[in-house]
């Protein structure tokens, strides 16, 4: 489907649950409040909107969290979302803590692809960072998903004075392993504003400082707005999604479904469109996919993190996005 600024909209990022088993210092420090069951989407109900949401165009879909794999059976959720007509690719992002565990029936079903979030090669570094000691249980997650033949990426967070140090190291992850790293600069979501986040340009130009070889890679990789650089020695390719630093607003395609059923056109603003609770009250198929048109729509222009506002257009905007204005801008609700 085509929003109101033009663009084509067919990816939607489904959170499948607020839940954490690691508590990372920029997105979920300390224990939240667990949800109850009821208020969270079930599979069916998650299954019926990517029904919907494939008859508006919506090809492909990101399964994430919270950490996605705590939920219970998230693999048959994984499953049924790729067997749905219409929908092409289905990929993760996890924390790989437990990858070691569900690789092999990932690359079963088969999965078009994983996000490794990995921020440090350093264990005590990364105790320090997610307040867990699982470094080695996420690095053996991560060569048996290297191993099993889905394509792997590695997402990190710089951050001063943290990881800034190893960054070249991380980088160089692409150089021997056959993943693309991506360095995906902090954005001022929740926690993450106390970060002052270290642009993409930077460590790029620290990595073509010792490799002066390295191409922009044009070709586009993946579903989103990482820029990737590359050589013909390196097995992998080295990634920037430089969201604060170079918005690429105008180039977005996709909408972001919560664990509660709110459907978000932009991770930005707290607007959205209550899904859940329509559903529970009765819409019929044909109703439900009015709203998420209406939520494509109605995308915002760009984000606007400088400006901190809730909401993107208070005057015009439709009754229900505003009555539903409540969804927090937390990375562990939103997904990433
Ligand atoms: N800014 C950028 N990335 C973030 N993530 C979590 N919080 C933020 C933030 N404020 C990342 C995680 C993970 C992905 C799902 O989102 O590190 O890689
Ligand atoms: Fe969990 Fe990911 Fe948030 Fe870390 S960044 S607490 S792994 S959801």
């Amino acid at each position: 489907m085509i929003d109101q600024y033009k663009r084509q909209i067919d990816y939607m990022r489904i959170s499948i649950t607020d839940r954490c088993n690691l508590r990372c210092t920029y997105c979920m420090p300390v224990d939240i409040e667990r949800l109850e069951h009821e208020s969270i989407l079930t599979y069916e109900e998650i299954l019926r909107i990517c029904r919907s949401a494939s008859e508006l165009g919506i090809r492909k879909i990101k399964i994430t969290g919270g950490e996605p794999l705590v939920r219970k059976d998230a693999i048959n959720l994984i499953k049924e979302i790729k067997a749905t007509p219409g929908i092409d690719f289905v990929t993760l992002t996890t924390n790989g803590v437990l990858l070691e565990e569900h690789t092999e029936a990932l690359a079963k079903i088969p999965l078009d692809g994983v996000n490794v979030s990995l921020d440090t090669l350093n264990p005590n570094t990364f105790k320090k960072i997610t307040g867990r000691d699982e470094f080695v249980t996420v690095w053996s997650g991560l060569q048996k998903l290297i191993k099993s033949g889905i394509p792997t990426k590695i997402n990190c967070v710089p951050q001063k004075g943290v990881n800034e140090v190893e960054l070249m190291d991380i980088a160089e992850l692409a150089v021997k392993l056959p993943v693309d790293v991506r360095f995906i600069e902090m954005m001022p979501i929740g926690y993450g504003k106390e970060y002052e986040p270290i642009k993409g340009e930077e460590i790029k130009s620290r990595i073509k400082e010792k490799y002066p070889n390295i191409a922009s890679q044009k070709k586009i990789r993946g579903f989103g707005p990482a820029e990737y650089i590359t050589s013909e020695e390196w097995m992998g390719n080295i990634g920037f999604i430089n969201a604060i630093s170079h918005k690429f607003c105008a180039s977005c395609n996709r909408i972001r479904l919560t664990s509660r059923g709110f459907l978000k056109p932009c991770l930005c603003y707290g607007d959205g469109i209550d899904l859940m609770t329509a559903m529970r009250s009765g819409v019929s198929d044909m109703e439900l996919k009015n709203l998420i048109s209406r939520a494509i729509e109605k995308k915002p222009l760009e984000h606007n993190f400088d400006r901190q506002e809730d909401s993107f257009h208070p005057d015009s905007i439709s009754q229900e996005l505003k009555r539903n204005n409540m969804e927090k801008r937390e990375m562990f609700k939103i997904g990433g």
